[in-house]
């Protein structure tokens, strides 16, 4: 079974970000994704969807993922505005508290998509009722589970953005211990690079952003942006309960050398 997962595609109404067209890049991301990986079972997108949550920047992403050629499902990171996402993507599926949380199945994975989006600030939160609807819904299946959500559910030791992490970290790292056999790994994106760590020793890694990517500072809590890094997506594969993670350097130019057996 393998997913495509991109992140933190920041859409906005033409402002360039750090140089760089959002829609332009997701449109490249579609591109690639759709040349090179029709055959995945589903598309994850891990939120901070738009830039400022306002509706020409998610009209503008409905536009360019009607594009792709895969089953899409939406995440909601702090960038984003819950009510004004909803109104663009009516379909999208939420829990009973009206959060964008969802769970289903792919062949054997279950895959469990949280919303840690908290108005008005940039910390994520599995408050008001979404802690225990992961409980619930972990609870409800024995399949191997991947489970999904913005911010970090490992402390980074980065100042900058441990800061401004997931509030409920303990809790959650709680929560997941006692299913940890049935889960299989987690992702998240908010960081805008490739990082990976352990959540009740199970492995959870961070996904690029498909416009501006970050540099880890271990010197201050100030962000470090790289303009000139390009934009990346990942690629997983889940067989037999087991797990790999490809970064997909679809932003490259540069020359790639062959070499050994075909
Ligand atoms: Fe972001
Ligand atoms: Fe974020």
């Amino acid at each position: 079974m393998k997913l495509v997962v991109f992140s933190d595609p920041h859409m906005t109404a033409g402002r360039p970000i750090c140089g760089r067209s959002p829609a332009e890049w997701l449109g490249k991301a579609i591109d690639h994704a759709a040349r090179h990986h029709a055959d995945a079972a589903a598309c994850v997108i891990l939120g901070d969807l738009a830039d400022s949550g306002a509706r020409e920047e998610y009209v503008i992403l409905k536009e360019g993922l009607a594009r792709l050629p895969l089953d899409c499902r939406l995440m909601l990171g702090n960038h984003d505005d819950r009510a004004m996402f909803r109104e663009i993507f009516p379909s999208a599926p939420v829990d009973a508290n009206g959060f964008v949380q969802s769970a289903f199945d792919l062949g054997d994975v279950r895959c469990i998509l949280l919303d840690t989006l908290s108005p008005g600030e940039g910390a994520g939160s599995l408050g008001g009722g979404r802690l225990e609807w992961l409980a619930a819904t972990l609870a409800s299946s024995d399949r191997p589970c991947l489970i999904f959500l913005h911010h970090p559910p490992i402390e980074t030791g980065l100042r900058n953005f441990d800061r401004i992490g997931l509030k409920e970290r303990s809790a959650f790292e709680a929560l997941i211990a006692g299913h940890r056999h049935r889960v299989a790994g987690l992702f998240f994106g908010h960081c805008h690079m490739s990082i990976a760590g352990t959540v009740a020793g199970l492995p959870a890694f961070g996904i690029r952003s498909l416009t501006c990517q970050s540099l880890p500072n271990f010197r201050d809590g100030r962000f470090l942006a790289a303009p000139d890094l390009p934009p990346a997506y990942s690629v997983i594969r889940v067989q037999g309960g087991a797990l790999t993670v490809h970064t997909i350097e679809f932003g490259y130019c540069g020359p790639v050398e062959e070499s050994g057996d075909a």
